[in-house]
């Protein structure tokens, strides 16, 4: 395994990566309403990669035909966008990437529409909070399973929930996947040890029931095998030459979500 180091220069260009993907999201966020359809929200993705001179690292990618993933409801991740309107009460998660001079940048997040259901909001803040504290747990010094562990007791301190084991997260750089692979549950204190350089893409996947997973005839569609609803956040981040973490794909570098951690973030890419 080995883990791509970038220098200072490399991870500024990833924050400008990292910030199309936060513009794009917050652009589809604010459009998310009861009779969008996830083909629109494409098209905003699409508009915006093509405004900022940024490419999409999801389109082709195995053949992949979107510039978004769009799950609603019991899909959890890699859903295709569609023309169905989003209905009330539907839980939307949307995955976005992009690249900028050769460096990607990789987040998603999910969102309740309408009347939303206040188990499926305590799914998506736990799922969430488990991704910050991830983060928060991913140190200079420390290992790579001391973010799976963080995730995993969150999710777990929070009630009974399915944590996705076929899929995790991943190092990203110069491809949108790249060692090492993440685990959202283990135990900490093993794997590699995280240093300066290193950007990890951070993603729990949660459901209310099964972990459990079958992927639809699409090829892509990934569903739970109990049809219950799920939950997906993403964020890619940096540890800096200081040692301090940055978000690359928060508009705010995680400040306000790290500090709450007691994480101070890095200024060096601010
Ligand atoms: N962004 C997803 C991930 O978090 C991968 C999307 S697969 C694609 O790793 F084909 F849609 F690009
Ligand atoms: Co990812």
């Amino acid at each position: 395994m080995v883990i791509q180091i970038k220098s200072l220069d490399q991870l500024k260009t990833m924050r400008r990566a990292g910030l199309v993907v936060a513009q794009s999201l917050e652009l589809m966020r604010d459009a998310i309403a009861v009779g969008v359809t996830t083909n629109q929200l494409d098209a905003i993705a699409v508009d915006h990669l093509k405004k900022r001179n940024a490419k999409s690292n999801f389109l082709g990618y195995h053949g992949y035909p979107k510039v978004i993933c769009a799950s609603i409801n019991h899909e959890i991740v890699h859903g295709i966008p569609n023309d169905r309107p989003i209905a009330d009460g539907d839980i939307v998660s949307i995955d976005f990437g992009a690249i900028v001079e050769g460096w990607h940048g990789d987040s998603a997040f999910s969102v309740g529409v309408g009347t939303v259901d206040p188990q499926d909001q305590k799914l998506m803040d736990t799922c969430e909070e488990s991704m910050w504290r991830g983060i928060a747990a991913g140190k200079n010094g420390g290992h790579l399973t001391d973010i799976s562990e963080a995730i995993e007791k969150y999710i777990n301190s929070q009630g009974k929930y399915g944590i996705l084991r076929e899929y995790g997260g991943h190092g990203i750089g110069t491809e949108m996947h790249q060692d090492p692979h993440i685990l959202n549950f283990g135990k900490a204190g093993f794997g590699p040890e995280l240093k300066p350089g290193m950007t990890l893409a951070i993603e729990p996947m949660i459901t209310r029931g099964t972990a459990k997973t079958n992927v639809l005839t699409d090829e892509w569609t990934v569903i739970s095998a109990d049809k219950s609803n799920g939950a997906h956040f993403e964020h890619s981040y940096a540890i800096c030459p200081d040692g301090k973490p940055f978000v690359l794909t928060a508009l705010d570098g995680g400040k306000e979500r790290l500090g709450a951690l007691g994480v101070e973030i890095s200024d060096l890419l601010s």
